[in-house]
């Protein structure tokens, strides 16, 4: 038994020790229960007192030994690997891993589409108006040329708001219309279309000029896959001395190739609007091949300019001419990222929106 030997074989085995594996076979060869120390410490038995006590005592230093090298290898082999793998300590930090992302929100898809639009006709000169969503009746239907008792006012089921009559008589009475001699309903309602803005930006500003007056619109109307009790329009108003339907028509294909990005098909179909004349209808064709009605438009309706104290005429050069449009933006939604039911938009399932 050559305890000098062991010892000498042992110390050149741990220095090629690389691993934890290997340092761990290490360990099982030599401090093993079967191992080189335990086979030294079995063969005793056999030996004679006198050396069985000094050899005991020796392969009690060499195991002392080994567990030693075995101890100091074990510790080297695991700092060495704190160093590159920093989740083992708390203290090292790897400055070259990369971040953690913070969970951020991101815009819901109507926003988007309204973004997007917005951007596309303010590079086409529009600007932004707006008017308020608690609308006046005479806003919302009266200045547009919407009779009193035609069944066009019934075309969009209205929320009015609960008023007692005397202070309705009352606001009447305050903003009578001087010129024609006759009263500007101030019943409020919800707005049932953008299209009120029309007027109050006309009130106010001189043509020629273009706008869009995006907003929230409601009515009172049972919801469906393509209804909703409240939605989003875009209006769309040019006014200038010489406007013809082939503006629109431009300038709405090239509003549309822009949005989708494609040359989508579009087509133009004889409507009615109280507050246009001519009216169009516009559809578009829906990635499974059906078409999709997204607006209404036409020519502004002389009785429309009128309400906004603006002279019209239908020959060129004589008076104001313009064409208006209200594009529904969650149609625009729906086509443009297939989805098949309008709702979903305003369900605020996450599942849903982080598609987006
Ligand atoms: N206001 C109409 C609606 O909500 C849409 C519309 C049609 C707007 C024709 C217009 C227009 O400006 O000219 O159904």
């Amino acid at each position: 038994m050559n305890l000098e030997e062991i010892k000498n074989r042992a110390k050149e085995e741990i220095e090629k020790i690389v691993d934890l594996k290997q340092a761990d076979d290490f360990f099982k060869k030599y401090l093993g229960k079967k191992g080189e120390i335990a086979k030294v410490f079995d063969s005793l038995k056999d030996l004679a007192i006198e050396e069985k006590k000094s050899i005991g005592q020796q392969a009690n230093t060499l195991k002392k030994e080994i567990e030693e090298f075995f101890n100091t290898k074990n510790e080297e082999i695991k700092n060495a690997k704190n160093q590159t793998n920093p989740n083992h300590t708390a203290e090292k930090i790897d400055i070259t891993r990369p971040g953690q992302k913070i969970q951020r929100g991101h815009l819901h898809p109507l926003t988007l589409v309204m973004n997007e639009a917005c951007s596309i006709f303010q590079t086409m000169g529009f600007e932004i108006a707006q008017g308020p969503e608690l609308e006046t009746e005479w806003y919302n239907f009266d200045a547009l040329n919407v009779p009193k008792d035609h069944p066009a006012r019934d075309m969009q089921d209205t929320f009015w708001l609960r008023q007692n009559v005397s202070e309705i008589k009352n606001q009447k009475s305050k903003i009578k219309d001087n010129e024609d001699g006759f009263y500007k309903s101030n019943r409020l309602l919800m707005r049932t279309q953008t299209s009120p803005v029309q007027i109050r930006y006309m009130e106010s500003h001189q043509p020629p000029l273009r706008i869009i007056a995006p907003g929230r619109v409601f009515r009172n109307e049972a919801t469906d896959a393509k209804h909703g009790a409240q939605f989003y329009q875009l209006e769309g108003l040019m006014v200038d001395k010489e406007v013809a339907a082939s503006n629109f028509k431009a300038i709405i294909e090239d509003f549309l190739k822009r949005f989708f990005k494609t040359n989508v098909e579009m087509r133009l179909r004889p409507g009615f609007f109280p507050f246009t004349e001519p009216s169009f209808e516009i559809d578009v064709k829906r990635p499974d091949g059906k078409w999709m009605e997204i607006m209404g438009a036409g020519m502004v309706h002389p009785n429309v300019f009128r309400s906004a104290g603006l002279n019209a005429s239908v020959k060129p050069g004589l008076g104001w001419q313009g064409f208006a449009f209200g594009v529904g933006i969650d149609r625009l939604a729906i086509v443009k990222y297939k989805i098949t039911d309008i709702r979903l938009l305003y369900q605020n399932d996450l599942r849903f929106l982080n598609q987006f």
